[in-house]
């Protein structure tokens, strides 16, 4: 069955650079920049260049080319106080956090932004930053038995008055949050999005996430990726939506597109991929079946740590705005993007790219006899609550 949805516009994220060292792990010149000044003007450029989203990281520990960090749900906080439409999602981790506590923080942070905070919830890969903050750190799998609860909590705290829900890891009585989160029309709580490749990710995410995230791939790995997905979406009688990372070189020709990745991949912090590349790809290993998020990333793939390359958003705007429409064809909804200088690639990709997508769509709708409306938001395509 295809996931396409033609009648509704795609929507733009960008990823937050909320750690140091830029979206590539390369020496390349990266006119970016991980502290709050920077990071504020950058979320007022995307919200009136067309971006409706903002996805920031969760990163505790230097690691892999990102020797500092801001935490990842305060700087959403104050990026959504220094907007106005920009919607921002909070990365974190179940592991981290009690999702009593994160529901409330994200009901006050809903209120102070008019219904515009949202999470992406990350089952974590990175070990060392759970051991040596002396927390248990769960099997791959198991780490999904924990994420599928604690989003569940989130929901039930979020929707229900006197929740309680009795599972392996949390225990929730009679629970009232009120406020309660802002009522937004169409959609019935913050949304929740969700990160991972693994085969326990996909169907966690399809029973309990509104939106997939993949890592970057190509048409064929994008399918396969969300059929997943779809297969236990399909079986709780829910449908989420589908989000695709893509690293963004556009310029005025091809070959100079081409030659900037070039000169990112031969400027590569050679021991800072590689490192990284052991860590992650023993995450992956000690899944049931092997397949881990970065199980078939080559070198050049890490150099973007997830997977940006592989979805080819390089040449032209044309180029771009042209493969961005193929990937609409087969199920993206939302494409999450990250560029070498964002303040200027975030502005140039709303003049640039953006208005030749739009045409495009409308288009590939006319084609197949569905009614295209540009303004249009999703409203109506949240899960039911049907295994919720
Ligand atoms: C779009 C996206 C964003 C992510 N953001 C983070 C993050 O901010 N911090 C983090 O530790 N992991 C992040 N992850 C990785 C997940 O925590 C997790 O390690 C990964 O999805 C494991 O995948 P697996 O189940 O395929 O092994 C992200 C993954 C995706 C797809």
């Amino acid at each position: 069955m295809s996931v396409a949805d033609l009648s509704t516009p795609l929507k733009f994220a960008y990823w937050v650079p909320n750690v140091s060292g830029g979206l590539v792990v390369s020496t390349i010149e990266q006119r970016t920049s991980w502290d709050f000044d920077y990071n504020r003007k950058l979320a007022r450029i995307a919200e009136d260049a067309g971006f409706e989203y903002a996805l920031s990281q969760t990163r505790y520990a230097a690691s892999y080319g990102a020797d500092k960090q801001h935490e990842a749900t305060s700087f959403s906080l104050a990026l959504l106080a220094a907007t106005e439409r920009l919607k921002v999602i909070a990365a974190v981790h179940p592991g981290m956090w009690h999702p009593g506590v994160l529901a409330k923080f994200i009901i006050t942070a809903d209120h102070i932004s008019n219904g515009r905070a949202a999470v992406n919830i990350v089952s974590g890969w990175l070990k060392a930053e759970f051991v040596n903050f002396g927390l248990e750190w769960l099997e791959h799998d198991e780490r999904y038995v924990r994420t599928e609860e604690f989003i569940r909590v989130l929901r039930g705290l979020w929707t229900e008055q006197g929740y309680s829900q009795s599972g392996k890891y949390y225990d929730i009585t009679d629970f009232t949050l009120s406020p309660p989160p802002v009522d937004v029309p169409g959609r019935p709580h913050p949304e929740v999005f969700f990160g991972g490749n693994s085969t326990a990710a996909q169907a966690t995410a399809g029973r309990v996430a509104d939106w997939y995230f993949s890592n970057g791939k190509d048409l064929d790995g994008f399918r396969e990726n969300i059929a997943g997905v779809q297969a236990s979406a399909t079986a709780a009688g829910r449908r989420p939506r589908y989000g695709l990372n893509g690293f963004v070189i556009a310029r005025d020709s091809e070959k100079e597109a081409r030659d900037t990745l070039r000169e990112i991949v031969a400027k590569a912090h050679r021991p800072a991929v590689e490192g990284f590349r052991d860590a992650v790809q023993e995450a992956g290993a000690s899944t049931k079946d092997g397949k881990g998020m970065w199980a078939d990333s080559s070198f050049e793939d890490l150099i973007q740590y997830n997977d940006g390359f592989r979805t080819q958003l390089i040449g032209t705007p044309e180029q771009i705005a042209e493969r961005i429409v193929e990937y609409k064809k087969i199920g993206v909804n939302l494409f999450l993007t990250c560029y070498l200088h964002f303040q200027e690639e975030v502005a140039a990709f709303g003049t640039d790219i953006l208005p030749i997508v739009r045409e495009l769509e409308a288009d590939a709708a006319r084609r197949a006899g569905v009614d295209f409306d540009p303004d249009e938001t999703l409203t109506g395509t949240h899960p039911s609550k049907a295994g919720v």
